[in-house]
């Protein structure tokens, strides 16, 4: 069985030289090297000595797996011969030789299965169709992220670990450490701004502060392992992974097209694509901040139909405010209002589902959502109207009757002082 994994994924070094590191699946292997621990790990030079101190609580040390499996050598020999190249040892993995080391696990299903049967085996294959991938093979470039970049050696763990460097919280400042350095990325002539202005947007504020795991990082919309720019003509499917409904009417609008055709970044175009900030309606419409005046005019179809939508969803949302205030305002002197404030939600419901419809660039479809939520914070704004009138109802009674009680008193409190100046 090992023979048989090993035929398949050893491609470039010494098979029989490497063959005695591949380990039984679940057995722990500790005891097999201890010469390369207790050597690097009594060296004084940190650079030696780390990395030995460092991979007990590496995945691969978790999993049974030595030194040998990703360096070579001969863990069997005390000293330096240990790191003969003759006995396997191949110094530190770099570059295209790390897909043939870490490819030898990672590319074989039937290797990986013992371990962990969900764990995808493409890595490699989607990192040599990456633009970090291309430019390595094909142009030996040693500047752009291998393997060891986005895992740190002697710290790997799974990207469910907080402390992995690929955990979606980690991940933008794993990205950032060469895409935010100006010197590096000099060369190629690409901004540096996408960790600052990823950081400043709504996907990381509900990542960090909320706790929002489904909430993007770099590699959710770039790919993990092909990491590509998300081209003009695929943008809308990088967004409608999660925002489907948007996508969706997005996809069947006039927009559409025309945006491809124009090579326009579909969803980026109005949205950004770093520094995605929360939209609100003052995106929508002809005024400054709207983003349709980018593109359109007064008089043009595009630029009457945005003012249209724009006064439909001004007007349902003060109807709605003030339906809301209403309601609110009776609550708190104390009547029961709980059945409407619960009926008022379905303009909640509405106002939202406008706010989705603006993605069809139809007026029909935003008006035929506004209408409904018209009627619903209408009905709440009388039911809010009737309980406060029956409130001051109430109190003019209860004024009325305190008014005659207080009467009654003082008139009963005069006759008896009568009576006792007459005793
Ligand atoms: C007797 C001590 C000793 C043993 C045993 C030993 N090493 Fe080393 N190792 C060293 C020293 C010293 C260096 C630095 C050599 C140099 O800079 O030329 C080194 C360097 C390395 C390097 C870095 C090479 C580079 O290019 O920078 C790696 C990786 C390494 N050892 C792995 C291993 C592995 C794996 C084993 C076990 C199979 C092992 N070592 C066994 C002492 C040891
Ligand atoms: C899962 C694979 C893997 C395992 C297991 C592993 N290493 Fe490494 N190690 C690497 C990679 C990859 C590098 C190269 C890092 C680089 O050049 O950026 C490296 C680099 C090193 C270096 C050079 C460090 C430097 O900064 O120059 C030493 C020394 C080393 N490893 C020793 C060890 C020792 C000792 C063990 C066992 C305790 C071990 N490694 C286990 C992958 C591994
Ligand atoms: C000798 C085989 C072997 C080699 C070589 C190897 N790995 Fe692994 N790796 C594994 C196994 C087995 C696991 C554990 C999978 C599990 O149980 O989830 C693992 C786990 C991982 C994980 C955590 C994945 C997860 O979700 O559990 C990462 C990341 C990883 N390896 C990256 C690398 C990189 C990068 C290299 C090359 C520097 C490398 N590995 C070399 C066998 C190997
Ligand atoms: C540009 C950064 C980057 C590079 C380069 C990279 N990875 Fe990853 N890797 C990631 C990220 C991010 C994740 C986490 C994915 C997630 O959250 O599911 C990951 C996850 C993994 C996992 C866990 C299983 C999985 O696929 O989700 C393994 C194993 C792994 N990488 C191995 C490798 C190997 C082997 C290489 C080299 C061929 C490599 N990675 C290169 C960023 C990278
Ligand atoms: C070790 C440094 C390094 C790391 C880490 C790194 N990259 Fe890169 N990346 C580069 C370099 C250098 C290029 C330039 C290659 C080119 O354009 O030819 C590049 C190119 C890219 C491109 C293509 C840009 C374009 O328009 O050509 C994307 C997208 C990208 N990286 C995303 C990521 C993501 C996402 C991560 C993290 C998961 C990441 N990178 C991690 C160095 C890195
Ligand atoms: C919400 C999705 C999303 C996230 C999150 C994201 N990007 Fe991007 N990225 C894009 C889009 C869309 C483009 C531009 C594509 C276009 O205009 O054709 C882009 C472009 C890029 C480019 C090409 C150069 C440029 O700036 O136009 C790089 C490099 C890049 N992103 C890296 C990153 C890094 C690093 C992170 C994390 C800090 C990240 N991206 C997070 C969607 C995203
Ligand atoms: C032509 C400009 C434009 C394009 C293209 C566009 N949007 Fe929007 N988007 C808007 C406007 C305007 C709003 C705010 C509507 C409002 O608040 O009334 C908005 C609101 C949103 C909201 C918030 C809605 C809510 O209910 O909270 C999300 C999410 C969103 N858009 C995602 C997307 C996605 C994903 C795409 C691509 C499939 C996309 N948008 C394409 C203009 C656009
Ligand atoms: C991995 C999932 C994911 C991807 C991919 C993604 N988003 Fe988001 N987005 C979220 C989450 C989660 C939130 C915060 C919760 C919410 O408001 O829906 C959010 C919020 C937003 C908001 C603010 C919504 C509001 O209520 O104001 C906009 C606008 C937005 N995203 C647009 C985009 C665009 C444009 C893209 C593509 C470039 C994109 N998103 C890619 C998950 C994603
Ligand atoms: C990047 C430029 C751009 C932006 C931004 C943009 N549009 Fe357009 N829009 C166009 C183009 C170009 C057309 C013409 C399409 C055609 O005629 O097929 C168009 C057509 C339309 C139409 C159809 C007009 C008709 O006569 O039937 C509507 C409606 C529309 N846009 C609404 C909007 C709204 C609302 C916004 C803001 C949320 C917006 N557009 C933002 C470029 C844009």
């Amino acid at each position: 069985m090992r023979g048989s994994v090993a035929d398949r994924c050893f491609t470039v070094y010494a098979l029989a030289a490497l063959l005695p590191m591949a380990p039984h699946a679940g057995r722990a292997q500790e005891t097999q090297d201890p010469s390369c621990v207790a050597c690097h790990g009594s060296l004084p030079d940190d650079r030696l000595a780390t990395p030995a101190k460092l991979f007990p609580t590496d995945i691969h040390a978790q999993r049974g797996f030595t030194c040998v499996a990703c360096h070579g050598g001969d863990a069997s020999a005390a000293g330096f011969e240990a790191m003969d190249p003759a006995r396997g040892f191949l110094g530190r993995p770099r570059g295209r030789m790390l897909l043939d080391v870490c490819g030898r696990c990672h590319s074989s299903a039937e290797f990986m299965r013992r371990y962990n049967p969900a764990l995808r085996v493409d890595q490699v294959t989607e990192y040599r169709s990456s633009v970090h991938g291309q430019r390595l093979l094909q142009h030996g470039d040693t500047l752009v992220a291998t393997c060891s970049s986005c895992h740190r050696p002697h710290q790997m763990r799974p990207p469910s670990d907080p402390q992995s460097s690929v955990h979606p919280v980690n991940v933008a400042a794993t990205c950032g450490a060469c895409h935010a350095d100006a010197d590096r990325m000099r060369p190629y002539g690409l901004p540096t701004d996408q960790l600052e202005t990823y950081q400043r947007s709504v996907h990381w504020r509900m990542l960090s502060e909320e706790g929002d795991l489904s909430a993007p990082v770099c590699n959710d919309c770039h790919g993990n392992h092909g990491a590509a720019p998300p081209g003009v003509s695929w943008v809308g499917n990088v967004c409608g992974q999660c925002h489907t409904t948007m996508a969706e009417k997005f996809r069947d609008s006039r927009h559409a097209q025309t945006f491809a055709m124009l090579g326009v970044p579909g969803c980026a175009a109005c949205h950004g694509n770093h520094d995605i900030q929360d939209a609100t309606v003052s995106l929508l419409g002809l005024d400054s901040g709207a983003v349709c005046a980018n593109c359109h005019a007064a008089t043009d179809g595009g630029g009457l139909i945005a003012t249209g939508m724009r006064g439909l969803i001004d007007s349902l949302e003060t109807r709605f405010d003030s339906a809301r205030h209403q309601l609110e305002r009776a609550e708190r002197a104390g009547m029961e209002v709980s059945r409407a404030l619960f009926q008022l939600e379905g303009a909640q419901n509405a106002r939202i589902a406008a706010r989705t419809a603006v993605h069809s660039f139809d007026l029909i479809a935003v008006r035929r959502e506004v209408e409904t939520g018209l009627a619903v914070s209408d009905s709440g704004l009388a039911a809010g109207r009737r309980v406060l009138k029956e409130l001051n109802f109430r109190r003019t009674g209860l004024a009325v009757s305190v008014t005659i009680i207080v009467a009654l008193i003082a008139g009963v409190l005069l006759k008896i002082r009568q009576i006792e100046r007459r005793g």
